[in-house]
Parts: structure tokens; C-alpha cells; sequence
């Protein structure tokens, strides 16, 4: 199984930022989830929410401010200020993992904001860095998903949710020629890793911030989990 640090290791550091990122591979982690949206400019930053107030303390939509202002400003408001990590740019994300060995599920945070090229733009700078081979682009929009997988067939991809009522959606993931399922934890049971495994779809599942959710998929064996806490799962996982 691998492990993904969701937005990077944001147990203890300031999520989506250039230090968690680089915290969760210093502590061994397979991979790295993170967010990505686009600036007024229309260039790609990484962060949740559509407002940085959450996780900067500036209320403004990513998507009113250009690059450059979004880029200068410190987003460790989610762990009282104590670091100084302005919100990367996407760009210098792929540089630092271009430098690595690690995966990076890109998820495309088109929800509520549509940012009509957005899959392209991401795509461009991933084939820019040679990086095609260690992504796994997910969205709960599942049309950004059918875009990248149309538009760069050879990225892997993932149908992101959290409330679902497909009978096997399994099935229908390996029809529309997509790799993985990523699911809530709590929409995941032996059904639907049989359906899986039956499919040959992998799940990437998220948020697991205990032992006893690792444990579970352990007991599974799907194929990644997604954790706050890089740490335990590699811990759990006897690495
Ligand atoms: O990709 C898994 C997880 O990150 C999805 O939820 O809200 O943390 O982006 P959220
Ligand atoms: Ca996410």
C-alpha cells in the first residue's frame, strides 16, 4: 500500500504549502496530495479553498488575485502563524518534484469555481517537467476528470467522491477508461473493494487520521491511503 500525505503532512505543518510537501518526504511518504486552482492571471497555485481566508487570514478569492499577490502570502494561519510557507505556486511544485522520486495526486478543484482550462494548463506543465509517470489527477468533478484523461490519456486518474449511489461503480470507472476510485473512507466496505478488485480498479482513500481507519485498509489492501499523518500510516505499515 502506498502513502499519500493529504496536502502534504498537514498533521503538523501548514497544509498545501512548499514545507509540508517537503516534510512528508523527509518522513518517507509515497506520495503527495495537494489542491490546485487558478489566479486571476490564470496561472496555476496550489491551495484548498476558493477564499484564502481559512488557511491565510486574507479574505479574497484565489481567483480575484494574480499569481504574484497570491504567492507573497504566508498560508500557515491553520497552524496559528508559527511558520513562515507562502502558498506555492504549482509551478514550483513540480520543480521540487521533478527533483524526487514520489507521486503527486493532483486534485483539480473545479467543485465550484469552473476554471475552463485548467486540466490543460496542468497538463502542459506536467509534460514541461516530465512528470507524466508520477501523477494521478482526481476531482469530485467528474468532468474535469473525463477532460485530463481525454486530454493526456497516459496520466493516471481518479473518480473523487464522497456521497455515491452507483450499484458498482467499479464497472463503470474501468468503462469510462479510468485507473482509480478514490472514496471517503466512510462510503468504502467489502462490497465495493471486491468490486474493485474485481475491476482491476485501484482505491486511493481518504482521510485516514487513525489507526484504526489504517487498520481497515489494511485489512483491505486497497491500494493507497491518504493521511494528515504520513508518520502512522508508514509506522502501521512497518516502514
Ligand atoms: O483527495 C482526497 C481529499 O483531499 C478530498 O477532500 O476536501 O480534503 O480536498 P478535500
Ligand atoms: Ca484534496
Amino acid at each position: 500500500m502506498k502513502v499519500f500525505a493529504h496536502r502534504g503532512f498537514s498533521g503538523l505543518y501548514p497544509e498545501n504549502t512548499m514545507l509540508a510537501f517537503r516534510k512528508a518526504i523527509e518522513a518517507g511518504a509515497d506520495g503527495i496530495e495537494l489542491d490546485i486552482h487558478e489566479s486571476r492571471d490564470g496561472k496555476l497555485v496550489i491551495i484548498h479553498d476558493e477564499n484564502l481566508v481559512r488557511t491565510t487570514g486574507v479574505d479574497a478569492l484565489v481567483n480575484n488575485l494574480t499569481l504574484e499577490q497570491i504567492t507573497h502570502i504566508n498560508a500557515s494561519k491553520t497552524k496559528d502563524d508559527a511558520f513562515d510557507s507562502p502558498i506555492p505556486s504549482f509551478e514550483e511544485y513540480l520543480d521540487f518534484a521533478a527533483k524526487g522520486n514520489f507521486i503527486t495526486n493532483v486534485e483539480i478543484k473545479t467543485g465550484i469555481t469552473w476554471y475552463p482550462d485548467i486540466e490543460k494548463k496542468a497538463i502542459e506543465m506536467i509534460r514541461a517537467f516530465h512528470l507524466e509517470d508520477r501523477i494521478i489527477f482526481s476531482s469530485f468533478n467528474w468532468i474535469s476528470v473525463m477532460r485530463a484523461k481525454a486530454l493526456a490519456p497516459e496520466i493516471e486518474c481518479g473518480f473523487l467522491y464522497e456521497d455515491c449511489r452507483h450499484n458498482n461503480l467499479a464497472l463503470q470507472t474501468k468503462e469510462a477508461g479510468i485507473q482509480y476510485m478514490h472514496p471517503d473512507f466512510k462510503l468504502l466496505d467489502d462490497e465495493v473493494v471486491s468490486q474493485c478488485k474485481e475491476n482491476g480498479i485501484g482505491l486511493n482513500v481518504w482521510t485516514i487520521n487513525t489507526q484504526e481507519r489504517m487498520q481497515k485498509l489494511i485489512d483491505w489492501d486497497v491500494s493507497s491511503t491518504i493521511s494528515n499523518y504520513p508518520d502512522m500510516c508508514l509506522r502501521m505499515l512497518g516502514r
